[in-house]
């Protein structure tokens, strides 16, 4: 009885600050998944990426009529990587086609952020058969591997980075799949 008690008293106390904590981690995901630097890029169907947050006003498109096409790269009409270099850089110029070490290009549309919810990028997220097939594990790979991923970070020429580091937004990964992956409407 007395082993229960304290069971009890241990476990509920510390399930319930994993739930908080879960849910703080995800509102720090969030944070960067619904930031420009990333919902850029992770656009829906109609494949056109956007150019939010770069001192052309919101909402605003990316320019030249630049779209993706269903390759996601811009094989259909003029490439990305016309304009957009696939080696690493600093990004130095203001206003240059940014570039990292990866073919430029937009994700699958199953990842489409821009415009959606807390909620429904949560739900997205945690479900392997809604997101392109990742798990957690693997989006936590993928997060501290990709040269999109630091690009959104610290994307240079004055350009404002994603909030916290790639080290932060894997440990909050962490800290939401410990804590269930709850999402708000749980
Ligand atoms: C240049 C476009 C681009 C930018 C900018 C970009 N991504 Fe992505 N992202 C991709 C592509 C392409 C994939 C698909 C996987 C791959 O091909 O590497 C992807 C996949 C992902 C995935 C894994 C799939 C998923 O949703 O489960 C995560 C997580 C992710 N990106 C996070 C981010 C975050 C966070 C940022 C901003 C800090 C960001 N991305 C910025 C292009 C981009
Ligand atoms: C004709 C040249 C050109 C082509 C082609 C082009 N881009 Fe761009 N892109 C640019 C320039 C220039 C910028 C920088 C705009 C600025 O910072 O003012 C840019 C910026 C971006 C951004 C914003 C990055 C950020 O940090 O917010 C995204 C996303 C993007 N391009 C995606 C693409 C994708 C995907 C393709 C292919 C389907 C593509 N671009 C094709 C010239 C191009």
């Amino acid at each position: 009885m007395r082993d229960w008690a304290f069971i009890l008293a241990l476990t509920f106390p510390v399930a319930a600050q994993a739930q908080e904590g879960g849910a703080a981690a995800w509102d720090r995901i969030y944070a960067v998944a619904s930031h420009p630097r990333c919902t850029n890029c992770h656009v829906g169907e109609e494949g056109r990426p956007a150019w939010d947050d770069l001192g052309y006003g919101p909402e605003r498109l990316h320019g030249m009529n630049v779209v993706a096409g269903e390759s996601r790269i811009g094989a259909e009409s003029i490439p990305c990587r016309a304009c957009h270099m696939s080696a690493a850089g600093d990004n130095a110029v203001p206003h240059a086609a940014p570039q990292v070490d990866d073919a430029w290009r937009l994700p699958p549309v199953e990842l489409a952020w821009r415009g959606r919810s807390s909620v429904e990028i949560c739900t997205l997220l945690r479900d392997p058969e809604a997101n392109d097939g990742f798990d957690i594990a693997a989006l936590v790979e993928h997060v501290t591997t990709s040269a999109f991923v630091s690009y959104g970070f610290e994307p240079g020429a004055g350009r404002t980075g994603a909030p916290g580091s790639v080290t932060s937004l894997a440990r909050d990964l962490k800290i939401w799949a410990e804590a269930g992956t709850p999402c708000a409407d749980d």
